[in-house]
């Protein structure tokens, strides 16, 4: 089985756009590679941090700035590299280098990276601008890349743009109601606190977030009603959009061990000529599972309810007559769900594997959807049924 999946010969750019952007987690040079540069990142930030110490500033200024210089120069070579295999991505297959390049230059990754590059324009431009530490901390943000738990709080909050925007419109409406009650009430008692509709926001942003707003007491006894009214209000509006991304967040983080990559979907034999659309779609459909040498994925006789592609790994298959192995590129647990019968065979890892799985209503969706990827597994599981009856 591990026939289907040929060993490829690289290119020196489909080399390098493995290690920069296929981060595959058992690729020891992607492995160093990334190590490398999150280490650079954190030290730069501490670097930047420490440099706002005057007395360190005095002490190690000139090892500081050396060290500094280093980061923006890696990482100029590091945002180059980058730009130079985009045409290596699938996304942006069938563009021609150039467009691929600008591209790719406008995804949030890279744009991120070209603003770590920008305080080092920003010094030669205006030596001493007080935003330097500032624009030198959005280096941090690099880190996006390397940890999955970033890129999921994206997802979460682009999942839950509607009961977020929700969240924001009740804010907003209490925070303007506490402060037109407020001018109400208190207006004409405290004209130099509470004397106008944006000091009177101002008071209500604070009560609400709870961040203060105590030197401005209210005098009246109907206004300490409404004071307390707007603190017990703003607990409510924080908490709600603290507890839409609290479980948005658990429930990525639960789906996915891993970020599921578009290069990741695309390498899969089965994916690899779909269009950049449909592995688009891919990616947000199938989750991630790592497990562990040893790990029994799915028993013979046992009801059906997802099949697996392998993105690394090897998994041991053990009929009733026969075992083989599958590996990187292939994929097991079709049958049971094309046929509506128990699962034809034991399938256990043999070594960690990172595994992506396509839930039964999912699979049978792309069935419909997608009528060579319904042929490609009729057939591959004509042969396996066939393989195991011979082999009976
Ligand atoms: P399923 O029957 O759902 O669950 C067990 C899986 O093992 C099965 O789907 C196939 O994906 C896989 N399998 C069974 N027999 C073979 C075979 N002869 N060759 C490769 N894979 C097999």
């Amino acid at each position: 089985m591990d026939a289907s999946n040929p060993e490829r010969r690289l290119t020196l750019r489909q080399r390098i756009f493995d290690i920069l952007e296929h981060s595959r987690r058992r690729d020891f040079a992607s492995r160093v590679v990334d190590f490398v540069l999150v280490v650079l990142i954190v030290s730069n930030v501490a670097v930047v941090i420490a440099q706002s110490v005057p007395e360190v500033a005095a002490e190690y200024g000139a090892s500081l700035l050396a060290f500094d210089r280093l980061c923006v120069i890696i990482f100029a070579i590091e945002y180059i590299a980058r730009l130079w295999v985009a045409p290596e991505h699938p996304m942006l297959r069938g563009n021609g280098p150039t467009m691929a390049r600008l591209r790719f230059a406008g995804t949030p990754l890279m744009i991120i990276d070209a603003l770590a590059l920008l305080p080092w324009l920003l010094e030669v431009l205006f030596p001493s601008s007080v935003l330097m530490p500032l624009t030198r901390l959005v280096r941090l943000l690099k880190l996006a890349r390397y940890s999955p738990a970033i890129a999921t709080i994206g997802r979460v909050i682009v999942s839950e743009r509607r009961a977020l925007l929700a969240c924001i419109i009740i804010l907003s409406g209490v925070l303007l109601a506490a402060a037109a009650v407020m001018l109400a009430i208190e207006g004409r008692e405290q004209p130099e606190r509470l004397g106008d509709m944006p000091k009177t926001m101002w008071w209500a942003a604070a009560m609400l977030a709870k961040i203060g707003g105590g030197e401005t007491e209210p005098v009246t006894a109907l206004g300490r009603i409404v004071a307390a009214i707007t603190v017990m209000l703003g607990i409510f509006c924080f908490a709600l959009p603290v507890a839409i991304i609290g479980r948005g967040f658990y429930e990525e983080i639960r789906r996915r061990d891993f970020v599921i990559t578009f290069a990741m979907v695309a390498r899969v034999p089965l994916f690899s000529k779909l269009d950049a659309g449909a592995i688009a779609d891919l990616v947000g459909i199938l989750r991630a599972r790592t497990v562990t040498p040893g790990t029994t994925l799915m028993r013979r006789g046992d009801r059906g309810d997802a099949m697996y592609f392998i993105a690394s790994g090897r998994v041991e298959v053990s009929t009733e007559t026969l075992t083989l192995y599958l590996s990187e590129g292939d994929f097991f647990g079709e049958m049971a769900l094309l046929s509506r019968e128990p699962r034809t065979a034991t399938v256990t890892a043999v070594s960690s594997a990172d595994l992506l799985v396509l839930e039964v209503d999912d699979f049978l969706r792309l069935l419909d959807k997608l009528p060579a990827f319904k042929e490609h597994i009729q057939e591959v599981a004509k042969e396996r049924r066939e393989g195991n009856v011979q082999g009976s």
